[in-house]
């Protein structure tokens, strides 16, 4: 069950709802509604004091009110420096009014009216419904002791017209996806074959205005998709290839989205550590995200076409698993010396990017765990972004920022590229180097897309938390959904120049 939102004229004193959720500025300078608040119950100012909270992001506090409210409770929420409040500022604290109203069943809050009038006032409203359906997310399919949220309802108090209204939808619409990506990422291997996947992303997509093509093994080895044949040898669950279509009328430009679906990563024959596959349930985040952001294209009403691949496979050893030193033939011709397969995102990505050139798309964007690496070089948080065109680079690099998705460029240099080189094949998986994982994997997966636009984004670091952070959960964070469905608003076909 998810949470709906009203906008209300109501009052913060009168508004009859179980919690109110009012925002305080760093300094306890009390903000809208608070400020009425506390005139109702008294002493809010002494009583912020003795609790120490000071109005900090993050920090919240219960009030007493002794009745004197049409709700039943108050809670402050901290909000960091009043002419410091960002978009993601407000998807925060609406996470942290979620989770404060976890245990009720509706929440008012005057956080719209927190944002600074420099802030476009629908976005901040999609911000807010993002941050509570977010904060509201959950995944306690496989806990005896299940205490899911019993919040249903928030109400947003303030000024707001249709075209807030149509935010907050937006927002709710966008929720859902990455809820969505979450919930698959999140699911054990177990269940989620790539034949599991498919039937997901088919129940999905259904009355979304994509089309869904599904290649079986067969057809995957048919149609010479020799990575994913390779990598996918050594499971007895076979793989399969997702392609997505949205083509609504009118489009003049595509753009293509392409998403790793490891569905588990043991490494294969050049096995990883018990500890390294520990997480690896995860691998399938890039396809994920591609599939839940092409689930909401139309309702946002993306114009342009966008085409989805998602190579699904398990990576797994056994009697009939690639061995180090076999050779794969890619969909492009190209020929790849396995020397390591735990390698093997970039084999399946090599096949689908292939297929993205081949339908002469304007621009691919991939999304992939590809490098514990990347993980190394930018952390938990950002995505490393690469690419062969610097306008499309910046395109969305762009997206990433106005969605606040952490994405840092990094480069693709050529001279690294003689590190891929092979003795007997065009190329090999992994670089004869020891550093610049990232890097060289980037420059393989260049070798498939020839001169069309490209951007790879290595999400390895942010598809998963290790920890809670605002409106972001631990486990799988559903990553890259927001900056996709942005891009692909707001997408541009790159120019011929590369600039
Ligand atoms: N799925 C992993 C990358 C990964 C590692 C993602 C840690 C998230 C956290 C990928 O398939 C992999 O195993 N990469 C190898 C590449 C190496 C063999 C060149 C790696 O990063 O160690
Ligand atoms: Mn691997
Ligand atoms: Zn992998």
């Amino acid at each position: 069950m998810s949470v709906t939102f009203t906008l209300s004229s109501a009052t913060a004193t009168t508004v009859k709802t179980e919690l109110l959720a009012v925002p305080v500025f760093a300094g306890r300078v009390l903000g809208p509604g608070a400020d009425a608040v506390g005139r109702a119950v008294g002493g809010l100012v002494e009583f912020m004091e003795e609790t120490g909270f000071e109005g900090k992001p993050g920090e919240t506090l219960a009030v007493p009110t002794a009745g004197r409210l049409g709700a039943k409770a108050v809670v402050l929420i901290g909000m960091g420096g009043r002419d410091e409040i960002t978009i993601d500022g407000l998807r925060r604290a609406a996470a942290a009014v979620a989770k404060k109203a976890a245990k009720v069943s509706s929440v008012a809050t005057t956080l719209l009216d927190a944002a600074p009038k420099a802030i476009d006032r629908a976005a901040a409203a999609q911000a807010i419904a993002e941050g509570a359906t977010l904060g509201s997310y959950q995944f306690l399919k496989y806990k005896g002791d299940a205490k899911p949220t019993k919040l249903r309802r928030v109400v947003i108090i303030g000024p707001g017209g249709s075209r807030v209204r149509a935010a907050v939808d937006r927002g709710v619409a966008v929720a859902g996806a990455v809820s969505w990506a979450r919930d698959l990422v999140n699911e054990p291997a177990e269940a989620k074959s790539p034949v599991a996947i498919v039937a997901a992303a088919r129940r999905l997509l259904r009355d979304t205005g994509v089309r869904v093509t599904v290649l079986d093994d067969k057809q995957i080895a048919q149609e010479r998709l020799g990575g994913i044949v390779g990598v996918g040898k050594g499971s007895q669950r076979p793989p399969r290839l997702l392609k997505l279509v949205y083509a609504p009328r009118g489009a003049q430009r595509t753009l293509a989205l392409v998403g790793k679906g490891v569905v588990f990563d043991s490494g294969g024959l050049s096995l990883k550590t018990a500890g390294g596959m520990e997480t690896m349930k995860t691998d399938m985040s890039g396809a994920a995200a591609v599939i839940a952001a092409m689930s909401v294209l139309r309702d946002l009403g993306v114009r342009e076409r966008v085409i989805g691949f998602t190579p699904l496979v398990e990576n797994m050893p056994s009697g009939n698993a690639i061995r180090p030193g076999d050779v794969l033939k890619i969909r492009n011709g190209k020929t790849v010396e396995v020397l390591n397969t735990d390698a093997e995102g970039r084999l399946i990505l090599a096949d689908a990017l292939s297929l993205a050139v081949e339908a002469k798309v304007d621009a691919i964007v991939d999304l992939a765990t590809l490098t514990g690496a990347c993980v190394v070089a930018l952390g938990e948080k950002y995505a490393g972004l690469m690419g062969n065109h610097e306008g499309f680079n910046s395109q969305v690099r762009a997206a990433a920022d106005r969605v606040d998705e952490s994405v840092w460029p990094l480069p693709l240099p050529k001279e690294y590229r003689k590190l891929l080189d092979s003795e007997i094949a065009d190329l090999r998986n992994i670089s004869t180097g020891s550093y610049g994982g990232t890097l060289t994997a980037g420059l393989f997966l260049r070798e498939f897309v020839g001169d069309t636009p490209w951007v790879h984004l290595d999400i390895a670091g942010p598809a998963r938390a290790a920890s809670e952070d605002g409106h972001i959960a631990r486990g799988g964070t559903g990553f890259g959904v927001r900056t996709l469905v942005e891009l692909a608003t707001s997408f541009t076909k790159p120019t011929p120049s590369g600039k």
